[in-house]
């Protein structure tokens, strides 16, 4: 359905749980993640159906990170089952995926986003508090054989901390069909960003001047390719380029609340509506059409911590 802004919003971010087992530098910390407060996928199942008689045929599953929960498969199988879902992706990590990739793809899962800032060890650490990039790579190629696609590895570069590993990341895209995206850094962390880490898409365009547009624009994310390129470079600029006025999503929290806007610390709770779909529907209408019109990321109003909303 579209929104009051004429924006058809097709695309349900659902985070299943808040509790994640890295420690990002650009995430927050997780302060308490309780197991408690998260849905049951019998739950989840109910409001993507109410989600998907709104209107939304696309899903993609989130947290914190998903595959800590052991019931990940369930819920990709019931969100499977659902009419009008045509499209389920999950963004994780990549730290369990060796472990999950062909039981997810049975289950139903069709795409699969890495993130994954550094293929330096070292960096890796740095930057995710733990020694298990070898892991993620595994994983990564547990998730190919296992025939999930498209592949694609998100990757935010920061100043002096892994924009030298920029060429590396790219380097997949040349030598695997597997896209890779930058996001440039959002004031997400409690004590916010630095804004001079900021590495934006067009710096990375100057420096890799060998990257030539794409059609495609997908969503939010912009294409290249170059010549040779098995997979293509995506940038996600959103300081320097907003994409509000085509934002397609909202967001299902891990504790039931919906989100429509990143940008916004506003939520709304359905659960009370979880018995009567035809009320649950209702409510889940007037709140895709009162989505706000734009983020602002430099306002008060602005979110904190991706770890409770999933990116
Ligand atoms: N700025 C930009 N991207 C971020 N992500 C997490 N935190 C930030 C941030 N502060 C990315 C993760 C993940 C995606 C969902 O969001 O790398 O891949």
């Amino acid at each position: 359905m579209k929104d009051n802004f004429g924006r058809e919003i097709s695309y349900l971010r659902v985070s299943v749980t808040q509790r994640c087992n890295l420690n990002c530098v650009y995430c927050g910390k997780i302060e308490c993640a309780k197991k408690d407060s998260e849905l049951s996928p019998e739950i989840i199942e109910k409001l993507v159906r109410a989600f998907a008689k709104c209107g939304i045929n696309k899903v993609r599953i989130t947290g914190g990170e998903p595959l800590v929960r052991k019931d990940i498969c369930e819920i990709i199988g019931r969100t499977r089952e659902i009419e009008g879902i045509e499209t389920i992706g999950i963004t994780t990590n990549g730290v369990y995926l060796s472990e999950y990739a062909n039981e997810m793809k049975k289950a139903g899962l069709d795409s699969v986003n890495i993130s994954l800032d550094s293929t330096d060890g070292s960096t890796y650490r740095h930057l995710t508090g733990s020694d298990v990039l070898t892991k993620v790579l595994e994983g990564i190629d547990a998730a190919e054989r296992a025939g999930l696609a498209p592949l694609k590895i998100n990757a935010v570069l920061m100043k002096g901390v892994n924009s030298d590993g920029a060429g590396e990341l790219i380097n997949i895209a040349r030598n695997r069909k597997i896209d890779v995206r930058f996001i440039e850094l959002m004031p997400f962390s409690d004590d916010g960003e630095d804004s001079s880490l900021i590495v934006t898409g067009d710096e990375i365009l100057r420096e890799f001047s060998f990257l030539k547009p794409m059609q495609s624009e997908e969503g939010t994310a912009k294409y290249y390719s170059a010549q040779g390129f098995k997979g293509r470079i995506g940038l996600i600029n959103p300081i320097t380029h907003k994409f509000c006025s085509d934002c397609n999503r909202i967001r299902l929290l891990s504790d039931g609340k919906v989100k429509p806007c990143l940008g916004y610390d506003t939520v709304y709770d359905i659960m009370q509506y979880i018995d009567c779909e035809s009320s649950l529907i209702e409510e889940i209408k007037k709140i895709i059409m009162n989505k706000p019109s734009g983020h602002s990321f430099e306002s008060e109003s602005a979110g904190h911590g991706l770890n409770k909303t999933g990116g």
